[in-house]
């Protein structure tokens, strides 16, 4: 057992959520440079952020996404096979998906996230607001194997992947999430799915440099998570918000910086940072509309319509699985 595998082991922590983020947290502070998964922004309050995020006027992708979903209702329903199965990878606010349930002939709704309870709740108001509509959450992590109910089986199948979240994977993470969404839909298999655009950069440089300073708050809840699951002692006022644009990686890095030498321990182990040194906390990756059409076809997919809205910000693309 090496030293970060004994500290876990007695760290008594109370779940096999907790345990995993103990387990990335080391092992991207462990690394050079020093990283964090993305995953962890969202607890209870990085859940609350990213929803205050959505709604910042530099924040463009959520009602740009919305406005696309509005303006091409008929074209996404003409798309969705009637008496479709919707599978949505990822389950956070009902709003998008709302918009295909009011248009698309769909018999059953899956909504597929690692939080049961937040699905239970989701399920709930949608049940009411949409009677005849079947639904059925799958607590389960989207980016990984699951299974779909048997009360689907013989419906057609439409992923539903909203939000450029596909932008939040390295490419080949996208690729393999791709594939994997693939053969758990199954043969004939249709996908709907959001992709954020590359634009000028001082468009995507404020969208994450709000004025009002919500992406920041969201950036360091990272380092409140692990101070309070993990008894971290990370000095919130030592680090601060940095996102930038890497035009050669076409995407938006996120990071948290070292405002001094220091060294933060929690779980036994001690990690220090020099002036200046970043934690990458998220990428999120634009797309040109070819180079997606060029990932999807490689993983398994082919692009049968992309839509954007009139500014090309934003694109929201039909596809059908090969084979
Ligand atoms: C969830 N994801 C697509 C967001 C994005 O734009 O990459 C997360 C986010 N990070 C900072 N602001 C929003």
């Amino acid at each position: 057992m090496n030293v970060h595998a004994a500290a876990l082991a007695d760290a008594h922590l109370p779940d096999e959520q907790t345990c995993a983020f103990a387990r990335g947290a080391i092992e991207g502070l462990s690394q050079q440079p020093k990283h964090l998964s993305p995953k962890y922004f969202y607890d209870a309050t990085g859940s609350e952020l990213f929803e205050a995020i959505t709604r910042l006027p530099e924040y463009y992708p959520t009602r740009t996404e919305l406005s696309i979903l509005r303006d091409r209702a008929s074209d996404i329903a003409a798309f969705v096979p009637k008496g479709a199965a919707l599978v949505e990878f990822g389950a956070g606010s009902t709003t998008k998906v709302r918009r295909l349930l009011q248009s698309c002939a769909v018999s059953a709704y899956v909504p597929v996230d690692i939080s049961g309870e937040f699905l239970n709740a989701q399920a709930a108001g949608l049940r009411k607001d949409f009677p005849s509509l079947a639904v059925y959450p799958v607590a389960a992590d989207f980016t990984g194997s699951f299974k779909l109910p048997e009360a689907i089986a013989t419906m057609p199948k439409v992923g539903f992947f909203p939000g450029s979240t596909i932008g939040n994977f390295e490419p080949h993470e996208a690729c393999r999430f791709l594939r994997s969404a693939a053969r758990i839909l199954g043969g004939g298999a249709r996908m709907v799915i959001g992709v954020d655009l590359e634009k000028d950069e001082r468009v995507l440089y404020n969208a994450y440099n709000d004025a009002a300073g919500v992406t920041s708050r969201f950036n360091l809840n990272v380092l409140v998570r692990i101070n309070r699951e993990l008894g971290g002692n990370f000095d919130l006022s030592a680090f601060t918000h940095r996102a930038i644009y890497n035009r050669e990686q076409h995407r938006i890095e996120m990071h948290l910086i070292a405002k001094k030498a220091q060294t933060v321990r929690f779980l036994g182990t001690s990690f220090s940072f020099r002036p200046g040194e970043s934690i990458h906390t998220e990428s999120s990756y634009k797309y040109s509309i070819e180079r997606f059409a060029a990932l999807a076809r490689g993983s398994g997919w082919q692009v049968c319509h992309s839509w954007t809205d009139e500014a090309k910000m934003f694109s929201v693309h039909a596809l059908v699985a090969e084979g």
